[in-house]
């Protein structure tokens, strides 16, 4: 474990290990470098860029009002947008689902984004991108999409954000009590605005002193994090939850895929806890951070509480993975 290690007075034979609470990680998955140059970015809303403290949607906005809204995130490597070609097919998906007239086609949302990216200089490998689309403005407070008027509203964010967590301190998980809901309640695949199930775990991790929550699917199989897909490995196997429950994250499909394609055995399959606890090595996934080693759930350690060797190779083949779809040279911007 990565934590330093205070000695309780021993009563008994042996001395008992307690690792010090203050000096543990306990930053979210998606902590960030603070960065000065935030504060000038334009902000694009509607065809617009603004600059950020004049950036604004309207109290009538359906995200606002009802959390009807859906977003994709996008992180910028060597120019260019990582993974847009399966950002944009989830992005295709959602608004059909949602039953969305994006009023333009959505490529030309890509276009957006770079327009976004452009106008703000932004070439580094930090830039981390979030697209929004809602419902757009209602004519008064109400459900019923009927009630939207003037078509969607469309907010790009791009901000400098380098993760904040150093690539070998662990990720300290809890399994909070929320679940991955069924997909006929509220199908948990939707990338919307409506997270308060995520938010509502996160509260709980954080509540018990960790970084992540843990979430189990209505059968009690582990299903995914609040913010992040979930994988562990065990005798040199990756399992990660069969996607029913969780978001079907791009970087867990690029895990997966990493794996078939370097004979890394990689199975999409129902575990528990119990699996969990014992595994050999865990770690998260998301477009912020990549792949994440996972040290501990619910105070148990995983594996030597370091990161392991299935878990390394795969940040490495993901990094190459990275170059490999936004090669150097040629660079868009
Ligand atoms: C609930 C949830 N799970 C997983 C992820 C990771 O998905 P991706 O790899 O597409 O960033 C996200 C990211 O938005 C998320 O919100």
């Amino acid at each position: 474990m990565q934590t330093s290690i205070s000695k309780v007075p021993d009563t008994a034979a042996a001395i008992i290990m307690i690792p010090k609470k203050e000096t543990m990680s306990m930053i979210g998955t998606h902590e960030f470098v603070h960065d000065e140059r935030n504060q000038d970015v334009l902000i694009y809303v509607n065809g617009e860029l603004v600059p950020r403290h004049e950036a604004k949607i309207s109290v009538f906005d359906s995200a606002f009002l009802v959390g009807d809204g859906f977003w994709e995130s996008f992180r910028l490597h060597n120019g260019k947008l990582a993974f847009v070609k399966e950002h944009m097919a989830r992005l295709k998906a959602n608004a059909k689902a949602l039953d969305y007239d994006l009023g333009m086609v959505p490529e030309k949302l890509v276009a957006e984004v770079y327009k976004t990216v452009r106008a703000n200089n932004m070439t580094t490998n930090d830039v981390h991108i979030r697209l929004m689309i809602s419902r757009g403005i209602k004519r008064s407070p109400s459900q019923d999409p009927r009630t939207s008027i003037g078509g969607p509203t469309i907010v790009i964010i791009a901000e400098y954000k380098a993760p904040a967590r150093q690539a070998e301190t662990g990720i300290r998980l809890f399994t909070v009590h929320v679940r991955r809901g069924r997909p006929d309640v509220q199908d948990p695949k939707l990338h919307t605005h409506s997270k308060l199930n995520c938010v509502i775990s996160c509260i709980q991790a954080t509540k018990a002193g960790v970084d992540e929550a843990l979430m189990l699917d209505p059968q009690g199989f582990v299903s995914t994090c609040n913010s992040t897909n979930f994988f562990i490995v065990r005798e040199n196997e990756v399992w990660t939850s069969t996607g029913q429950y969780c978001l079907n994250g791009i970087t867990r499909g690029n895990i997966i895929k990493l794996c078939k394609r370097n004979n890394i055995k990689v199975f999409e399959k129902d575990f528990s806890l119990f699996e969990v606890y014992s595994a050999d090595e865990a770690f998260t996934t998301g477009t912020f951070g990549g792949a994440n080693y996972v040290s501990e759930v619910d105070g148990r350690m995983i594996g030597d509480g370091r990161m392991g060797p299935v878990t390394r190779r795969l940040i490495t083949l993901y990094a190459a993975l990275l170059d490999e779809e936004c090669p150097p040279e040629g660079v868009v911007i």
